[in-house]
């Protein structure tokens, strides 16, 4: 990656507990001293990893997982874990309940009608952070996994931050299988050596690249915001390099309203970015707007890393042969993080066999196989680094010193209902350009769904 790190910039992942839970409004969620410690040693920890035999707890019957990993880029990895997880149980039948859309822009109401009705999943999909805790945590939808974190000797297999992050009052409500990162540029390289061009890595040189590319007649910038959350990662990642991770941070526990100047500045700067855009980038979900870039139909595209996923399992297309990548416009060294986690709901109809996919699904063998088909690095620190390809190594190591931020468009900055509005706001701001209008939506949400 075409990392040049500030030494100013460059802090310790400790970063991620204040940055991330500053987001999640619940006093008991920022309570770091009573999430489950770091401190058992390896050796003193229950050994019963993932790659040991089946469990005796599981005797048969179902288990029915629940995501949005459905299609391209997406289905993988989560079939890589089924199988892996199958052949473990062979006892247990995977009911793959998985509901397509990008985000979880479908499935998040089918889990919410579910949860409702009274017929939840056995586990599902739910990101660490806002969407954990002040969503499932908060209605007391979902049992504590306390005791696999215990039995599988978790608590210093992950970095302490990101338990933090799916914990509340000492207790951790679900167990992440990795870690996304979402401020990153992809872009086709045959595009810029022709052109002798060089990645963007600051708002200016974007704006740079981006002129000589139309000049040629290329389109600078894919998009494909069918599906609103791909405009509202673009305009976060803004935020991030207009306001930096301390001021972005601000906006998640309110001390910094939505309608400050930097704030305004990001809306102008993204603004401007969107007349770069494809044409028809409604008409397109995230897929078709990374397969522009693929096919050298467009020359960049800013999204999260399962379309590095896309683009090595599903496409076939080498890391740093056929595309390279960047961090956002002034995020060198900055790392937008979104991290996917499992839960489990209280009256699971197959609780323990619920406890078996997430047994697996948290061991090094299960982030392993997922990790390299989904784009994502492992969310345990202890993964065998060697699986990866240069994009996943490099993002393994850039984690472990950038700052971190939470996303919005990915449930770990704020709740829910913040995003649902933010990216209403969003949507309309892509059709109309009008920033006060954004702004004072952006705000309005800010003051009713962030405490
Ligand atoms: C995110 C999720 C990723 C990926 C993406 C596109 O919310 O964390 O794993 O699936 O949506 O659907």
């Amino acid at each position: 990656m075409e990392v040049k790190r500030k030494a100013g910039l460059v802090i310790s992942a400790v970063a991620l507990t204040g940055m991330l839970l500053a987001g999640c409004g619940g006093k008991s969620n920022s309570d770091a001293s009573s999430s489950p410690s770091a401190s058992n040693s390896p050796s003193a920890s229950p050994s019963a990893s993932a790659s040991a035999p089946a469990s005796q707890a599981a005797s048969g019957g179902k288990v029915e997982i629940f995501s949005w990993w459905t299609g391209a880029g997406e289905e993988a990895g989560l079939k890589g874990l089924i199988q892996l997880f199958s052949g473990k149980h062979p006892e247990i039948e995977v009911i793959n309940a998985a509901v397509a859309g990008g985000a979880g822009t479908n499935a998040k109401a089918v889990l919410a009608s579910r949860m409702q009705g009274g017929d939840p999943p056995d586990a599902f999909q739910v990101h660490g952070g806002a969407e954990l805790n002040t969503g499932w945590v908060a209605a007391d939808k979902v049992i504590d996994v306390n005791d696999l974190y215990e039995s599988e000797g978790w608590k210093d297999k992950f970095p302490k931050d990101l338990i933090d992050l799916v914990s509340k009052d000492g207790k951790a409500y679900s167990v992440p299988v990795n870690i996304h990162r979402g401020n990153v540029i992809f872009y086709n390289k045959k595009i810029f050596d022709d052109n002798g061009l060089k990645a963007p890595t600051t708002f200016d040189e974007f704006f740079k690249v981006a002129d000589a590319l139309k000049a040629k007649g290329i389109t600078p910038l894919a998009l494909g915001d069918k599906e609103p959350w791909t405009a509202t990662m673009v305009f976060e990642n803004v935020l991030l390099g207009e306001l930096g991770p301390d001021d972005y941070k601000k906006l998640w526990n309110n001390q910094l309203p939505f309608d400050d100047a930097k704030v305004k500045k990001s809306l102008e700067t993204f603004k401007k970015m969107l007349g770069y855009i494809n044409q028809d980038h409604a008409a397109r979900n995230w897929q078709d707007a990374a397969q522009l870039v693929a096919k050298g139909e467009a020359a960049m595209n800013i999204m999260g890393d399962w379309a590095k996923g896309y683009f090595t399992t599903d496409l076939k297309l080498e890391a740093n042969k056929d595309f390279g990548w960047v961090p956002t416009p002034n995020t060198t060294g900055m790392f937008m993080v979104i991290t996917d986690t499992f839960a489990i709901p209280k009256g699971a109809k197959n609780e323990s066999n619920a406890k078996e996919w997430l047994k697996v699904l948290g061991s090094v063998e299960g982030q392993d196989v997922f990790n390299p088909l989904k784009g994502s690095i492992p969310a345990r620190i202890d993964a065998d680094k060697s699986k990866y390809d240069v994009y996943g190594q490099q993002t393994i190591e850039d984690f472990k010193t950038a700052k971190l931020a939470p996303s919005m468009a990915h449930g770990s900055a704020a709740p829910e209902g913040f995003t649902t509005q933010a990216n209403q706001a969003i949507n309309i701001f892509v059709t109309n350009g009008d920033v006060d209008q954004a702004l004072k939506a952006l705000k309005a949400a800010q003051s009713s769904s962030i405490q």
